[in-house]
């Protein structure tokens, strides 16, 4: 990077050389004052070769990137470089630097940029362009601050772990190859960025130039294009979308230790995080388009929003299972367990004269007769176990289990989803 800062700030230095010679300068005028000698009109060399035209870009800023209409900013220098041997003034003259107001006089290559949107010339607080002539060869460098919006088509699959390329795209509008070649430039690098350049949510990798003349039905028209490769960078969405939504998810786990019986307590862990996740979840979509196929995003938002409603139903289930366990419970304490299944041996017992009367196999309500009785049951082999829910609140067992498998799947799809991201897409 260090020899382009200094290239960028040695460069006018070398210009400023020869700038000052008023006698080239006033010829110059003249040259371009005589309208029969100098028509901006005319390409140079008209009789002669197609004018060959040489680019440089100098990369100030780019950003920021609206991945919703699929745009991008990027702010450069254009510098192009050309000869017109009109312009040659005599062997000593040296460069001579134009005035800003006189530019207009000048023939410039008619390029444009064929991707953009939008964009604009900087004018603070004069207009920011400039031109050298070089009064011993006809060479022409012309250059200009532009900030240019252009279409950059995205592919947001793995977003916000995603690279993207976006183009800079340089055409001329109506010269064809046969009166005008653009070409990147041979003296200096093609492309380059600066080191202060702004990039605020980007890294660039690499900017690569390669030549785009295609033909229209009209001719073949020259173009240029420079690609530039960002990478993002995900410190951003680690801190915005990521670590809160895994706050969100450890938070309903905390309904797991909270008791079952205290409803409001787990109805509102439970809701609340269930809705935070769906509110992030939109949040995290507002700014992206609405694209057919699933982001990586999505696939973690929607993923946490399943954990969370999940460790919601658990509770369900939790409520469910603890009241049939409540029920059963509240049936063995006032009335026979009428389970066919179970051989149950139930002793009677008389209260009026506390005389055994009749025992009875297989269940069935017994108590009949007039006598108040009341049953006693026991297993047929006192050393056989008691079924289980008589024992166990499967509800509360349910939610010991959460605790430990909730963050265990979590761990897992965590792990899959980062080594997939970050390693193998
Ligand atoms: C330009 O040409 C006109 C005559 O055509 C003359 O009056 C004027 O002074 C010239 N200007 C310069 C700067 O030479
Ligand atoms: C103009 O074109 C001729 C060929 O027709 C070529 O020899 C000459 O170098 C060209 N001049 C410039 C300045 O490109
Ligand atoms: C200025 O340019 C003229 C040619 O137009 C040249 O003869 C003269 O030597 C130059 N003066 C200086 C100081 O370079
Ligand atoms: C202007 O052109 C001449 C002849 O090609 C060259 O020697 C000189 O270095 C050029 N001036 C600058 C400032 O590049």
């Amino acid at each position: 990077m260090c020899w382009i800062h200094l290239l960028v700030l040695l460069a006018p230095a070398i210009w400023q050389v020869d700038s000052h010679n008023a006698t080239a300068y006033k010829e110059l005028l003249a040259k371009l004052n005589d309208s029969e000698y100098y028509d901006a009109g005319l390409r140079p060399n008209i009789t002669g070769d197609a004018v060959a035209v040489e680019i440089d870009l100098v990369l100030n800023s780019v950003g920021p990137v609206q991945e919703m209409d699929m745009t991008w900013t990027a702010s450069f220098y254009l510098r192009q470089e050309w000869v017109d041997d009109r312009l040659v003034i005599g062997p000593g003259a040296g460069r001579v630097k134009m005035d800003g107001s006189h530019i207009s006089e000048f023939w410039v290559p008619d390029v444009f940029f064929s991707n953009n949107k939008d964009g604009r010339k900087h004018h603070l607080t004069v207009d920011n362009h400039l031109l050298y002539v070089n009064g011993t060869n006809g060479r022409i460098l012309y250059s200009q601050r532009l900030t240019v919006v252009s279409n950059c088509e995205m592919d947001l699959i793995k977003f916000p772990h995603d690279s993207q390329t976006c183009d800079i795209k340089l055409e001329s509008y109506s010269f064809t190859t046969d009166d005008l070649t653009l070409g990147w430039s041979t003296s200096r690098s093609a492309t380059s960025l600066l080191p202060t350049a702004y990039i605020p949510d980007f890294a660039i990798d690499d900017v690569s130039v390669s030549d785009c003349s295609a033909t229209y039905a009209i001719g073949t028209y020259p173009c240029l294009k420079a690609t530039v490769h960002m990478r993002r960078e995900i410190g951003y969405y680690i801190f915005q979308t990521y670590l809160p939504s895994v706050l969100i998810v450890i938070l309903s786990w905390a309904s797991f230790w909270i008791d079952h019986e205290a409803v409001p307590a787990r109805i509102s862990v439970g809701l609340l995080t269930v809705l935070t996740i769906t509110t992030q979840l939109s949040g995290s979509r507002s700014q992206l388009p609405r694209v057919p196929y699933i982001k990586a995003i999505d696939v973690w938002m929607s993923t946490n929003l399943v954990f969370v409603f999940a460790a919601y139903m658990e509770y369900a289930v939790v409520t469910v299972l603890s009241r049939r366990y409540k029920k059963k419970k509240m049936k063995d304490a006032r009335n026979l367990p009428l389970d066919d299944s179970q051989e149950l041996s139930v002793i009677q017992i008389h209260l009026a004269d506390s005389t055994e009367k009749s025992t009875t196999e297989n269940g069935g309500p017994v108590a009949n007769g007039s006598s108040p009785t009341f049953q006693i049951r026991r297993p047929s082999s006192p050393s056989s176990p008691l079924p289980v829910l008589d024992s166990t609140d499967t509800g509360r067992r349910l939610d010991k289990r959460s605790r430990f498998m909730f963050p265990l799947v979590f761990a897992v799809f965590n792990v899959t989803y980062w080594t997939y991201y970050l390693a193998i897409a």
